[in-house]
């Protein structure tokens, strides 16, 4: 390292505020600090400058319904469509020819979408959906990689107003049953495959075999040549019809966009919760699209004229909110890349920046600690100064990791926003507003206007500044999730029971919980400190332990498993498995192999266990529920916490020693 680069490090290791520059106040999106007690004083109308950021077709009658909570609505009487919003706006405003999406696959082929592109392909596809005899609230799924086509669907079926359900395509064939089944969906979209480290994946295969696993009729499904002649050779079966003829034979429809009411709902997203069952979280049209497009406009400072790059999956909402809705709503130019970060090299993402001349990127911190670890020779090698603007997202951010991506991505020019928020919030909820407030590494920041959030104890009292507790959000805020699919029960107990007096219809007695903790400094920068419940955080992913602890004990010769989150340098959390074998089976590396093929076919490639132990018995209290804290403890070679109050103290040092020899 040069002398400049030490000196460089050294003042950043010691800054823990950072101010915006000025030249980055001027252009923001939002710099008037008063926007936050507006905000305030005004709520909940407030919000109406999110809705004004669309096109409605029949303005909406009151900002929020609070009548029944925490069945809230937002823009009630309105009507809209998204896709009218995402598309057709910007041609009829001139914008016809203004790049909507740039793609790049991994092996570097490339496809532009003008506004006027999209609107062609999504009008036939919409017309090719209605002719498999898609109506109106009809969910259709989508279980495809990274590809066009996908945000394609997505519109087309937001047109036409089915709901979308997109499973990641990295989810395997019984978690596409299993979100089939979920949301009686008769419909599916897919693709034969895709490329992953150069080498082509046979995703047809695994879609197959998930529709064998669907407990109802499956109407039609549609699929994308993407491998063409680097194709598995399936052939298509009765009802399967190939993505490009079914456009052909629509070449040239137009599908009017069907008036949505603003609390209809656009899509599903299923995640991971505490029990076994994913959520399906249901977002609606009107609130769900302003929430995401004033987020991208006020968080993300995405202009029209920008090239905007998140880095995520649309498999995950990261992609939906701010890779597909708000930046198209925005009519600025959205990038989508198909393959890894290291593929063919290690400076990729900045070669696309380089490239596309990127002037915002949306990643996340386990990203950001791989480009560390491999070095900042990569980024050094590539032009970044187009950037303007960075963003992190789906998990706490070490300080030195953030220094890290702002020195060395940012050349110390670009505020970094460390948003938080989840696939029920829709959108962004607790981050600095960057041409604003200043940043603190490691902490996201103050709640953003509007939204009412607080640390609190587990009695529900505020907690002082400094203290850990637990983050709960006061108010509704429009991008919320209305409830889970077809159990709202669920939705209560899940999000509200903790803090909320149930029985009331007060709105002021509801609290949002979203089972994360947290702590608050004195100018109300609030550090989140993660998952409280049992939900694991892998690489920025959801994963529930319960939903890998089934998975390991479906698997012959397993008698029980218990799964933590183990510390891990770049994914965050690591899946870590502890496993009582029945008796007869030997543990052992056949055993090992098979647990985590139960895994990867149960969930996914992502849930795979980073370590399998093998014990004659799981920390149990006397009441019989395993001690996870300490198998967390073991995981992470930490000290050992408490053990007097276990039926079994002496199997925790047993299993620790275990795993020491097997690291
Ligand atoms: C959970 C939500 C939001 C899209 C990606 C993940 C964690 C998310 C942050 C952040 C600390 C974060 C929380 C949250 N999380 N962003 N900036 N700092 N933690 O969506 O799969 O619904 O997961 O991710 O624990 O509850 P998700």
């Amino acid at each position: 390292m040069a002398q400049g680069d030490a000196e460089l490090e050294a003042r950043l290791a010691e800054q823990d505020e950072f101010e915006p520059s000025e030249e980055f106040v001027a252009q923001a999106n939002v710099s008037d600090p008063d926007i936050y007690e507006e905000f305030e004083e005004n709520w909940p109308d407030c919000w109406e400058r999110a809705a004004e950021m669309l096109d409605w077709d029949e303005a909406y009658d009151e900002v929020l319904d609070d009548s029944n909570p925490p069945f809230y609505e937002w823009f009630t009487g309105g009507e809209l469509n998204a896709c009218y919003n995402c598309v057709d706006r910007h041609v009829e405003n001139g914008d016809k020819n203004r790049v909507a999406i740039k793609w790049e696959g991994e092996h570097g082929e490339t496809r532009t979408y003008t506004y006027q592109d999209l609107y062609r392909e999504v009008n036939e596809f919409a017309a090719a959906l209605r002719a498999q005899g898609v109506e109106e609230d009809d969910v259709v799924t989508l279980y495809m990689p990274m590809i066009p086509e996908l945000p394609v669907a997505m519109l087309a079926c937001a047109r036409i107003g089915a709901p979308h359900n997109v499973v990641f395509a990295g989810f395997s064939a019984d978690a596409l049953a299993t979100r089939m089944n979920a949301a009686d969906s008769r419909f599916l979209v897919t693709c034969d495959g895709y490329y992953r480290r150069g080498d082509p994946l046979d995703h047809l295969d695994k879609a197959n075999e998930g529709l064998d696993g669907v407990d109802h009729g499956v109407d039609a499904t549609v699929v994308v040549d993407r491998l063409g002649d680097d194709g598995f050779g399936h052939d298509l079966k009765g009802n399967q019809h190939d993505w490009d003829d079914l456009l052909d034979e629509q070449s040239g429809e137009r599908v009017a966009p069907v008036e949505r009411d603003a609390e209809d709902m656009l899509f599903l997203m299923y995640t991971s919760g505490t029990t076994g069952q994913p959520k399906g979280v249901k977002h609606t049209t009107g609130g769900y699209l302003s929430y995401a497009t004033w987020t991208s406009h006020a968080v993300l400072d995405i202009e029209r004229e920008d090239t905007y790059w998140c880095s995520a999956d649309i498999g995950w909402i990261t992609g939906h909110s701010y890779i597909v809705y708000g930046p198209l709503a925005l009519g600025s130019t959205t990038v989508m890349y198909e393959g890894t970060p290291d593929f063919p090299n290690r400076d990729r993402m900045w070669e696309l920046v380089e490239k596309y001349a990127v002037d915002v990127f949306y990643t996340a911190p386990t990203a950001i600690r791989a480009f560390m670890k491999w070095g900042s020779k990569f980024p050094e090698s590539r032009d970044l100064s187009s950037l303007r603007l960075l963003g992190t997202v789906g998990e706490p951010i070490n300080p030195r990791a953030w220094k890290w991506y702002y020195e060395h991505i940012g050349n110390e020019e670009c505020p970094v926003v460390d948003t938080w928020w989840q696939t029920e919030t829709g959108g962004m909820m607790v981050t600095t507003l960057p041409g604003v407030k200043n940043m603190k590494p490691g902490s996201a920041g103050p709640p953003l206007p509007g939204i009412d959030a607080q640390i609190v104890d587990t009695d529900g009292d505020e907690v002082e500044p400094g203290r850990a507790g637990y983050l709960t959000v006061n108010k509704p805020w429009p991008g919320m999730l209305r409830t889970l699919y077809d159990n709202d029960e669920r939705y209560v107990s899940e999000y509200w029971a903790e803090y909320s007096d149930t029985d009331s219809d007060d709105p002021d007695d509801w609290v949002y919980f979203p089972e994360d903790g947290a702590k608050v400094d004195d100018d109300g920068y609030v550090t989140v400190l993660g998952r409280v419940d049992d939900v694991l955080n892998v690489s920025g992913h959801r994963l529930g332990t319960m939903e890998i602890e089934s998975a390991i004990v479906g698997v012959e010769g397993v008698a029980e498993a218990a799964v933590v989150g183990g510390d891990h340098e770049v994914k965050g959390e690591a899946v870590y498995a502890y496993v009582i074998t029945e008796d007869g089976y030997e543990e052992g590396p056949d055993l090992r192999a098979r647990i985590i093929e139960g895994v990867e076919d149960a969930i996914g490639p992502i849930a795979r266990p980073e370590q399998v132990v093998f014990t004659p018995e799981l920390p149990k209290t006397r009441s019989g529920k395993i001690m996870r804290r300490l198998l967390e403890d073991v995981a992470n070679g930490a000290e050992l916490g408490d053990t007097s109050t276990l039926r079994n103290p002496e199997v925790v040092e047993e299993i620790a020693a275990k795993v020491r020899t097997q690291a």
